[in-house]
């Protein structure tokens, strides 16, 4: 048997640079209750959210992802060249094949980087991480660019009162690269398909297209309904608030801290009683900066945690160097949790 040369990689690898884009069109509660039977008060209390983002045709998927990669890129202080690979996470890109990430990679101005998307619903970014950290470690690339990237305002029934509020659009990217020392933590991931029911699409793409008026969902002027997702929202939400902040100490085990080391917590956006029942279960000390960008930016989905993790590097309210707690959960379901050194 030939003896195969062992792939040499970094020792650890750690997030070098995360970027952000926010679609230029800002929608508050008031336009969301023009299809629905709500309140903005309502919407406030019940999820936290008071805008979000909406794409206009120009803010394509890939055109937002390019946007969020090209200021990870500069903020990693590397070049587009130096990306071997870029795995981006959507549920929104509406073309089957080929993966967006080529088009990306493309446009970036990489050197032929390796490119694949992953469906990995809300815990996309997590899953991303994961793989890049693997790439690294292992020498298949030398900086990976991770983004979560979604137009889930294609993907909204404006007329459903469970959703119509919840979704935004919106991408975040990170570079990740070699470190000296550990600065992603082991994941702590996971699928649990017998709860795939509670999160999906409405109606799958090839009954869409066969168009039978007599079985497919119709708006009240009597159109068939584009395909959105739709929630059980109370069993979501009890599973997210119950099972998630386990798998969130199951992380900072993981990663060999307590929450007193943590500074920040970035969970994914879904909804702020979710956030707030979180840092409860987990007692995560005062000091800890807990993002709550889903007052302004609503569910982006993949999207959520580096859009997070950007605005509050942004603003001041985390620093480079930082512990950060990331833990992404959604439709499959399906749920990642790490613990990460901030860019
Ligand atoms: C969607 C969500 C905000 C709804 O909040 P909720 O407190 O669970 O609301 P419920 O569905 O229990 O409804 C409570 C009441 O509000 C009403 N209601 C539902 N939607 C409403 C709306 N948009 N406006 C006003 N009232 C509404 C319901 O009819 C119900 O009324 P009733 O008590 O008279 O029967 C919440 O379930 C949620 O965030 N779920 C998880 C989301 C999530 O994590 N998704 C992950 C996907 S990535």
């Amino acid at each position: 048997m030939a003896k195969i040369k062992p792939s040499k990689g970094a020792p650890y690898a750690r997030i070098l640079g995360v970027g952000g884009y926010r679609p230029v069109r800002v929608v508050p509660n008031e336009v969301i209750l023009e299809k629905i039977d709500s309140s903005d008060e309502w919407i406030r209390s019940r999820s936290g959210i008071e805008t979000r983002h909406w794409a206009g045709p120009d803010e394509t998927v890939a055109a937002m992802a390019i946007e969020a990669s090209g200021k990870a890129i500069a903020d990693a202080g590397i070049t587009a060249e130096q990306i071997g690979a870029v795995v981006v996470s959507t549920v929104s890109h509406f073309s089957q094949t080929p993966a967006v990430a080529t088009e990306i990679a493309d446009k970036l101005g990489t050197d032929k980087a390796a490119a694949f998307d992953i469906s990995a619903g809300c815990a996309g970014f997590g899953y991303g991480l994961t793989l890049a950290k693997g790439m690294v470690v292992e020498g298949s690339a030398e900086h990976v660019l991770v983004i979560g990237v979604e137009r889930l305002s294609d993907l909204t029934d404006l007329e459903d009162r469970a959703t119509a509020f919840l979704f935004g659009d919106g991408a975040g990217a990170v570079v990740v690269g070699p470190s000296q020392e550990p600065a992603i933590g082991p994941t702590v991931w996971g699928s649990e398909g017998d709860k795939s029911e509670t999160i999906k699409q409405t109606v799958p793409w090839d009954r869409f297209h066969v168009g039978d008026v007599t079985t497919l969902p119709l708006d009240s002027e009597g159109n068939i309904k584009f395909p959105a997702i739709t929630q059980e929202g109370q069993a979501v939400f009890r599973w997210a608030v119950f099972e998630m902040a386990k798998v969130a100490q199951q992380a900072l085990d993981a990663a060999g801290i307590t929450p007193d080391d943590l500074d920040v917590f970035i969970p994914h956006q879904a909804n702020v009683r979710i956030i707030d029942s979180m840092v409860k279960t987990l007692k995560l000390p005062e000091h800890v900066t807990v993002a709550r960008d889903i007052r302004t930016t609503g569910n982006t989905s993949a999207a959520s945690i580096p859009l997070a993790m950007e605005r509050l590097l942004a603003t001041g309210e985390a620093k480079s160097g930082d512990t950060a707690l990331v833990i992404g959960f959604g439709a499959g379901l399906v749920f990642a949790a790490t613990v990460v050194t901030l860019p």
